[in-house]
């Protein structure tokens, strides 16, 4: 972070400085975990629903930091504020506005943001010093704790904006407004919060409202609602595709997948064309590198770079289509991160080329937020699978209650030969997998973040088998 003495921090976020000297100043890392708290940072106190962070402003003190965002007061030097986050935005706000050359790019939509995110962060890498957040930092805590990691080098900010519900993204572009939105698709992730799709694209659309008129729009050419927001932007629209017979400025052309589901594809762009070969498992990595080519390459980035780029980016985020060969000749897909009816069904596609010559099973859980649809979207899930390649596949296990329409659904298809399993937990599913995985089977595990299955995916991984 730019360093900023604690009487700068007291006036920018409008709180109260006390038991600190004004003069004393923060150059380290801002954290919201007490156990990250290092020298020079600023610890910011939350209070959570296990635990509160003001009972760790000590310990986070005498681990060297500087002093303590608190809301309320505290035995250590702090600055007091009535809203954490609101502080955090206020301070990532004066970062940026006191870094003007650093050009900030934001991504949205409903799946794939942190893989498109941690493949454009690692093609603009090469063009310089880049800040893009771990992992999922993308709401209203991990945004502004991303944006504070920037200091006098940083060249570029490559964000991930998330959204609950209208105004949230936003609110992010006004912490660190993006002079280039990314968005990738409208689907129906916590669409049941929003209230159906049209919500969700007036959520996402909000980045491509907030641009400039100098900015840059990179829009999915491939998602109808996506390409309307074209009309909700003052910035310059340029737009990808992945689908045959597109126009779009950037497109990928002669899709193919190796054995393990990695894309292949020709990557066209005005300045001309060149092959790419992605380390990344599955088509839905198609649009995701496109997305993030159409940035790099308004950030400057030659073709030759773009594509050099993509073919050595890797997955940086865990429990991502992550790609297991156990010993024994079985391959588990480890896709337990997240869940909606898009990301299942580019998963179960996945699958189904992965285990081509061989079976394929499906370990999934319950997908959350949905709303009304919930019960027929989990149905229409299961009957997908049992219809996906020639026969289906082999066995579809659901993992808790929730998720047991998808075995509905899947019997729905009559001439479905495959099996329906239901698991109250993971243990159960390992259970069932015991003896019924052979070599050349390959297991997608798959479920929202509440259901916990990267543990099951572990244990699978883990298991040489006989
Ligand atoms: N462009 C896409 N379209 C559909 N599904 C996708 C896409 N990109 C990723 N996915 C699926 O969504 C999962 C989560 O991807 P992630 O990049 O973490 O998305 P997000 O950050 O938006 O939650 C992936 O493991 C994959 O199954
Ligand atoms: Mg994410």
């Amino acid at each position: 972070m730019i360093p900023l003495s604690l009487a700068q921090i007291a006036r920018v976020t409008g709180g109260q400085l006390c038991h600190g000297d004004p003069d004393a100043v923060v150059s380290g890392e801002v954290v919201i975990d007490s156990r990250r708290a290092g020298p020079g940072g600023l610890f910011a106190a939350v209070a959570g629903e296990r635990s509160d962070g003001h009972d760790f402003a000590a310990a986070a003190v005498a681990a060297g930091a500087t002093a303590v965002l608190a809301t309320r007061p505290v035995t250590v030097p702090s600055v007091l504020v009535a809203d954490v986050p609101a502080a955090l935005a206020a301070l990532a706000r004066s970062v940026v506005d006191a870094l003007p050359a650093v050009r900030i790019a934001g991504i949205t939509g409903s799946s794939g943001k942190t893989s498109t995110k941690d493949l454009a962060a690692q093609l603009v890498e090469r063009l310089g010093p880049t800040i893009a957040p771990a992992g999922s930092y993308n709401n209203e805590f991990g945004h502004p704790l991303t944006v504070l990691r920037a200091d006098a080098a940083t060249r570029y900010l490559v964000l991930e904006l998330s959204a609950r519900g209208i105004g949230h993204i936003a609110y992010l572009c006004r912490v660190a407004p993006p002079r280039y939105g990314v968005v990738l698709n409208v689907g129906h992730a916590h669409a049941g919060e929003f209230g159906g799709l049209d919500q969700v694209a007036r959520a996402k659309g909000e980045l491509a409202e907030a641009l400039p008129a100098d900015g840059v729009a990179i829009l999915n050419a491939d998602d109808p609602r996506v390409l309307a927001m074209a009309e909700r932007t003052e910035a310059r629209v340029v737009t990808f595709s992945s689908a045959p017979g597109s126009d779009a400025p950037v497109r990928a052309v002669d899709i193919r997948l190796d054995d393990l589901g990695r894309p292949s594809f020709t990557l066209l762009t005005p300045e001309g064309s060149a092959p790419v070969t992605l380390r990344l498992h599955g088509a839905h990595n198609v649009p995701n590198a496109l997305a993030a080519a159409a940035l790099a390459r308004e950030l400057g980035m030659d073709l030759d770079g773009i594509a050099d780029g993509l073919g050595a980016a890797v997955a940086r985020s865990r429990w991502r289509m992550e790609v297991h060969q156990r010993p024994d000749g079985v391959t588990v897909i480890n896709d337990a991160y997240n869940a909606n009816p898009e990301s299942v069904r580019a998963a179960i596609d996945a699958l189904a080329h992965l285990a081509q010559g061989g079976r394929a099973f499906a370990i999934l859980g319950h997908m959350a937020e949905l709303g009304g649809t919930s019960r027929a979207s989990h149905e229409d899930i299961g009957e997908y699978a049992a219809r996906i390649g020639d026969s289906g596949l082999a066995g579809l296990i659901a993992v808790g209650e929730e998720a047991a329409p998808l075995l509905d659904g899947a019997r729905r298809v009559r001439s479905w030969t495959g099996e329906a399993l239901a698991a109250p937990d993971g243990a159960a599913v390992l259970e069932l997998l015991a003896n019924r995985l052979k070599p050349s089977d390959v297991v997608l595990v798959k479920a929202s973040r509440a259901a916990h299955l990267e543990g099951v995916a572990a244990a699978l991984e883990g298991e040489a088998g006989q």
